[in-house]
């Protein structure tokens, strides 16, 4: 049996789709049921559990032989994964598919030292493991939509950097693979799009996707840090948007990868693919 945690969210959910597509009977984890009717798919299990209550997890991790592991970007992080680590390790579970953040060891980001920090974690526990490092989620273009949609503009100070950003059905098509066949033990996989692009050029798809003019406004860190804080982001998480806004700029996402080809023998989905098919966030503005 499969676990699948974060089930919810960008990554999780689309595993767990994908899951059930292939007619791979699964667990899918969640906090609030109700949140969870997109995950009412034929083969799937909704178990209720939290990640940050050890106590919820005996239950939801028995009899489970593979984990998908996703929780978000936070700092309650390394404790969430390390629950989750020891519910399987106890539950007897012998594989774990673990979504970390691209650079490693090199990451200038607290949420990169997180990442790795359960990367050493679980390279102890003596489970199998797959690592998916993937640069910056297409999908993360989402959190843009409400200011795309009132004013066909957004900003971040990336300058003209450019990034080799990834679809997240993409990073969910790797996980499955790691989760259903063998030969990703020990595996760590950096996880890119087909092309690394500026801020400017995915303005332009999507603009050409909604068909309407949408603008990226370059804007200097020291004016990203005010609006971000008077937004009411949490100031860790300001700085580490404002390290790798740095790392964009000097052009630390540029590398393409072909793991996603090579894993799953299918083409990483365009930036363009990706505007066209959520089209209606960006015209809806959520
Ligand atoms: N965003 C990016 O561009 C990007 C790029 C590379 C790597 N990553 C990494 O990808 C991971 C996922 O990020 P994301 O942006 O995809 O997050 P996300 O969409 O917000 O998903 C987070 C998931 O974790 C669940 N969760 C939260 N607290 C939990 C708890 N206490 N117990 C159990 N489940 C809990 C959420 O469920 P609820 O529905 O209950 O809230 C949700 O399903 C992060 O580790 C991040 O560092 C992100």
């Amino acid at each position: 049996m499969i676990l699948v945690t974060g089930a919810t969210g960008k990554v999780g959910r689309e595993v767990v789709r994908q899951l059930a597509a292939e007619n791979i009977p699964a667990r899918a984890l969640v906090r609030d049921p109700t949140r969870a009717s997109h995950l009412r798919l034929p083969g799937i299990e909704i178990l209720v559990g939290d990640l940050a209550q050890p106590e919820t997890l005996p239950a939801a991790f028995g009899g489970v032989e593979r984990v998908f592991l996703a929780t978000p970007a936070a700092p309650d992080q390394v404790e969430l994964q390390s629950n989750a680590l020891e519910a399987a390790r106890r539950a007897g579970a012998q594989r774990i598919v673990k979504v970390s953040v691209a650079g490693g060891p090199d990451a200038g980001t607290q949420i990169g030292r997180w990442h790795w920090a359960t990367e050493k974690q679980i390279e102890a526990s003596g489970l199998d493991f797959t690592f998916l490092r993937p640069t910056l989620y297409m999908q993360q273009m989402c959190a843009y939509a409400p200011s795309i949609a009132a004013t066909g503009t957004f900003s971040f100070p990336v300058g003209a950097g450019r990034i080799a950003v990834v679809d997240t059905r993409d990073v969910a098509a790797v996980g499955v693979k790691a989760l259903t066949e063998d030969g990703h033990h020990r595996r760590i996989y950096d996880l890119t799009g087909p092309e690394a692009l500026s801020y400017d050029d995915m303005a332009d798809a999507i603009s050409e996707a909604i068909g309407k003019k949408v603008a990226f406004a370059h804007v200097p860190p020291e004016y990203a840090k005010k609006q971000m804080l008077a937004d009411g982001v949490p100031r860790w998480l300001v700085d580490d948007m404002l390290v790798l806004a740095a790392s964009f700029r000097d052009g630390y996402g540029a590398a393409v990868t072909h793991t996603v080809a090579d894993v799953t023998k299918q083409k990483p989905r365009t930036f363009r693919q990706f505007a066209r098919d959520y089209a209606g966030v960006f015209r809806a503005g959520r």
